[in-house]
């Protein structure tokens, strides 16, 4: 396997004569539209900060977008644009393998070969599936959207994937992951790694401004239930301060308080101090105090971002020279796993395959 290809020059060197492997790391973000604050939180922060400790690879994946109709203009720009943000927000092209999934078409190929070892029933148990198709309306629900966790798993898999840093609302899709990846394995022999989720200890799980016990995310109807990550520092501070509170006026992460234990997870995350002294530090004060800082601290936080992302997109050559590498350096590791996959399923048929 061509896994060279994966160490750029710079990567640090263990001392002992031999090296220790890093960890791969695969993960991504469907461009359905802007991202959230949810996915900045859950996902990419995660990912830039564990960078330089792991061997990554991450991908915007195109190609779960189409599970859901999506207009091919708005679905080209998202394209462009997460891959603008992977960039801004710190993932260095230099470090990490960054493509776009449409690029590289092992992704399908394996996932045909494991729709073969996936069951139609672990399918659709899938929390996501249930969600997207609440009461039973199944009518315009693409095959896609039930295959999908097929693809993601074809994702992970392809690169012999340790750790895949997600939100928690992804856990279930990893772990089908795992099962097909054991099942395949003990079907036809060992030809994938058992990968296993990594879920962030802070902002996990960040919850939707106007409903707590909902998850923060961009395909809910209501724009002042998300904050995304290009909008500007007005929007995000009139969007805190109608954030729905708790009753009480105490500032704590109670599970009586779900709406205020969400303000408090986003700052805690941001600024990195743990829960218990942002409470002591906002005893007496109001709700409005916490809602006003965070909307401070969310458009600092932001701005720099967005700043990058609009130079990244306004020079489109270079975008594309950076994916078109990210997408060869990703071939040059898929390809040989999609080929040892067909070859044990009995794809790779010729005699030089077997
Ligand atoms: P998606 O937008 O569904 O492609 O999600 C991309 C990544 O963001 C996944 O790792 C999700 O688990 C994560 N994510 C999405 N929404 C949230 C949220 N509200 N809180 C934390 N993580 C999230
Ligand atoms: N399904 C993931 C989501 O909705 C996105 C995704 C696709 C992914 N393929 C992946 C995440 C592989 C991690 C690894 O968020």
């Amino acid at each position: 396997m061509t896994e060279a290809q994966a160490s750029p020059p710079d990567a640090p060197r263990a001392p002992s004569a031999e090296p220790k492997k890093r960890p791969r790391v695969f993960s991504g973000v469907k461009p359905t539209g802007t991202l959230t604050l949810g996915n900045y939180l859950g996902a990419l922060r995660n990912w830039v900060q564990g960078q330089r400790e792991v061997d990554p690879i991450f991908c915007v994946v195109n190609d779960h977008a189409i599970t859901i109709r999506i207009d091919p203009e708005e679905l080209r720009r998202n394209t462009r644009e997460v891959a603008a943000i992977y960039l801004a927000v710190g993932l260095d092209p230099e470090h990490c393998i960054l493509f776009v999934q449409s690029d590289v078409p092992e992704h399908t190929g394996l996932a045909w070969v494991l729709n073969s070892v996936t069951y139609y029933g672990e399918l659709h148990r899938m929390t996501q599936f249930k969600d997207k198709t609440a009461k039973g309306k199944l009518e315009g629900v693409s095959a896609g959207l039930l295959n999908y966790p097929i693809l993601m798993a074809a994702d992970i898999l392809l690169y012999n994937t340790d750790e895949v840093p997600v939100g928690e609302d992804q856990k279930q899709h990893v772990e089908l992951c795992r099962d097909v990846a054991i099942r395949f394995n003990g079907l036809f022999g060992e030809t994938f790694v058992v990968p296993k989720p990594v879920i962030p200890k802070v902002g996990a799980r960040i919850m939707s401004l106007d409903d707590p016990t909902r998850k923060m995310e961009k395909s809910n109807p209501n724009a002042g239930s998300y904050i995304l990550l290009t909008d500007g520092p007005d929007v995000i501070k009139k969007k805190l301060a109608r954030a729905v509170t708790d009753s009480g006026s105490e500032i704590l992460a109670t599970p009586d308080k779900p709406a205020i234990t969400n303000l408090l997870t986003i700052a805690s995350a941001l600024t990195g101090k743990p829960i218990p002294q942002l409470q002591e530090a906002y005893v007496g004060k109001m709700y409005g105090h916490l809602k006003k800082d965070l909307g401070e601290l969310v458009s600092e936080t932001l701005k720099p971002i967005q700043e990058k992302v609009a130079t990244y997109l306004a020079d489109p050559a270079q975008l594309e020279a950076i994916l078109d590498r990210g997408a060869e350096r990703a071939r040059a590791i898929a390809g040989p796993t999609l080929a040892l996959a067909k070859k044990r399923i009995g794809l790779g048929w010729k005699a030089a395959a077997r």
